[in-house]
């Protein structure tokens, strides 16, 4: 069955470019993002790991750990790497599994048959601290991710996770909040000091409370 919303995401142990995974142990404490690349030495997917290289620093910032993963054996993660420098003018600074026997990919449902019996396709879980699974996107082979959407979910889940609140629509980092239903008025007047306009019983905005 796959993976869903809630589920403990799956531990294995894997080789990457940055030694062995162990996949419970190299996550720690804190968030991770696993993704897949459908195959190496292909355009789209040396497009995606100089960005992430590039963003790098915005993971760090959140204490996300990236880690990519693609069915291919070390040896070949290795020549890619300098393709991935060379033409995206950013070297991989994080790990990239080796998933050759797919073994991870397997794990986590990334190759859909009807789609690829051999590539798996653009699979992005985010993980929280309590190693449960937080966030599944999955995008086809032929389409490019966009990494500031997975930042952009990871500044929500990171708020949400502390917070009485939910975030609205196209909602980015310091903009107002929706209070959950579950909270009563009473209890939001104590909660969000910064108060809330009402627009409907079920509709109470605040500001971003931790700002
Ligand atoms: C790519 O990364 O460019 C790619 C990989 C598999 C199928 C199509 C495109």
């Amino acid at each position: 069955m796959a993976i869903q919303l809630g589920d403990v995401a799956p531990d294995f142990t894997q080789e990457s470019t940055q030694g062995t995974i162990k996949f419970h142990d190299w996550l720690g404490n804190g968030w991770g993002v696993l993704f897949s690349h459908p195959k190496n030495f292909t355009p789209v997917c040396t497009t995606e790991l100089g960005a992430v290289a590039k963003l790098k620093p915005e993971f760090d910032k959140r204490n996300v750990k990236v880690i990519g993963l693609s069915v291919d054996a070390l040896g070949n993660h290795e020549g890619w790497s300098k393709d991935i420098e060379e033409t995206q003018g950013a070297k991989l600074n994080f790990p990239l599994l080796a998933d050759a026997d797919r073994k991870v990919s397997d794990l986590y449902g990334m190759i859909h048959p009807n789609a690829s019996d051999t590539m798996t396709v653009r699979s992005v879980f985010v993980i929280g601290p309590d190693k449960k699974v937080k966030l599944t996107i999955t995008y086809p082979a032929s389409t490019g991710r966009n990494f500031d959407e997975v930042l952009r979910v990871i500044d929500s889940l990171q708020l949400t996770a502390g917070h009485k609140v939910a975030t609205p629509v196209n909602w980015k980092q310091g903009e107002d909040c929706i209070i959950v239903p579950a909270v009563s008025d009473a209890e939001a007047d104590k909660m969000f000091p910064k108060g809330y306009k009402k627009l409907k019983p079920y509709l109470r905005v605040t500001p971003q409370p931790n700002r």
